[in-house]
C-alpha cells in the first residue's frame, strides 16, 4: 500500500473509533446518558471550587455568614444612598417615574418575583414556604391597607423595610423599585382572597387565619 492509504485510513477509521474510546471511557460522552454515577472528572476544580455559595454557611467570617451586605457608607455603582427615615418623607417629595407605564421587559415582574414573592408569594396574596416554616405571615399585598398606600409609601417599605421586612435598597436600582410597585398595582387588581395557614407542625391546628384586614 502506498503512504496516502495509510493517511487516509487513519483518518477515515481509527481516528473516529479512538474519539468513541475515549468518550465510553473518560464517561463524558455516552457513559453520562446512561449512568446515574457522577460523572468521571477530568478537571477536579471545575466541579468543586473553593467558594461558597449563596446561603451557604462559611467559617471565614465571625458571623459565619458567607453572603456580605454591603460596606456601610457605600452604595452599588447604579444605586443610591435611601435617605428618607419616614414614609411621610419620602411621600412629600419622591413621585413614581414611570407610573402608569406598562411594563414591556417584564423588569417589575422579573424583579418581584425574585425578591419579593420568597416571603409575599408570586400573587402577594398567598402563603409561603418560609411562612409555614414560621415566618409571621406578611400583610396581604393586595389587601385593603397596601392598596391604600401610595406609591412613594410603598417605595419607602421597600427600601427601607418596615418591621420586620428588610429593606432593599442596597439590592434593587431605584429603578427596579419603581417597576416592582406598578407591578404590584397589577397584582391588586387581583380579587382578594383569604389566606389559611397550616403550620409545618401537623400535631397543631391551623395557626392563623387572615381575614379581609391584616
Ligand atoms: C423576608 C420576607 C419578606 C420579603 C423578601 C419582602 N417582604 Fe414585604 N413584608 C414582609 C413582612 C413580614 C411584612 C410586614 C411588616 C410589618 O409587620 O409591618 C411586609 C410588609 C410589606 C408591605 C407593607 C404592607 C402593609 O400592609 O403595611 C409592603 C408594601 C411590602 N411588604 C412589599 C414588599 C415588596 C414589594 C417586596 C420585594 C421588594 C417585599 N415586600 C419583600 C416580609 C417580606
Amino acid at each position: 500500500m502506498k503512504s496516502k492509504h495509510y493517511i487516509v485510513i487513519t483518518v477515515v477509521l481509527v481516528l473516529p473509533l479512538a474519539a468513541i474510546a475515549f468518550h465510553l471511557w473518560s464517561g463524558i460522552g455516552f457513559e453520562a446518558l446512561r449512568s446515574r454515577k457522577p460523572p468521571f472528572q477530568i478537571r477536579y476544580d471545575m466541579y468543586y471550587q473553593s467558594k461558597v455559595g449563596a446561603q451557604q454557611g462559611s467559617t471565614y467570617f465571625a458571623d459565619r455568614s458567607a453572603m456580605r451586605g454591603h460596606v456601610p457608607g457605600t452604595v452599588p455603582r447604579d444605586g443610591d444612598l435611601y435617605t428618607y427615615t419616614t414614609w411621610e418623607m419620602a411621600e412629600a417629595e419622591l413621585r413614581n417615574p414611570v407610573a402608569g407605564m406598562s411594563d414591556v421587559s417584564g423588569r417589575g415582574k422579573n424583579r418581584y418575583d425574585s425578591f419579593c414573592a420568597t416571603c409575599h408569594s408570586p400573587s402577594g396574596q398567598d402563603t409561603t414556604e418560609v411562612v409555614r416554616r414560621g415566618m409571621p405571615l406578611p400583610p396581604n399585598l393586595a389587601g385593603p391597607n397596601a392598596k391604600a398606600y401610595s406609591d412613594a409609601r410603598l417605595f419607602h417599605v421597600i427600601s427601607a423595610g418596615q418591621n420586620i421586612m428588610p429593606g432593599y435598597a442596597d439590592k434593587l436600582t431605584p429603578e427596579d423599585r419603581w417597576w416592582i410597585i406598578n407591578y404590584v398595582r397589577e397584582l391588586q387588581k387581583a380579587p382578594l382572597r383569604l389566606v389559611e395557614i397550616h403550620s409545618l407542625d401537623t400535631t397543631s391546628t391551623p395557626t392563623t387565619t387572615r381575614g379581609e384586614l391584616q
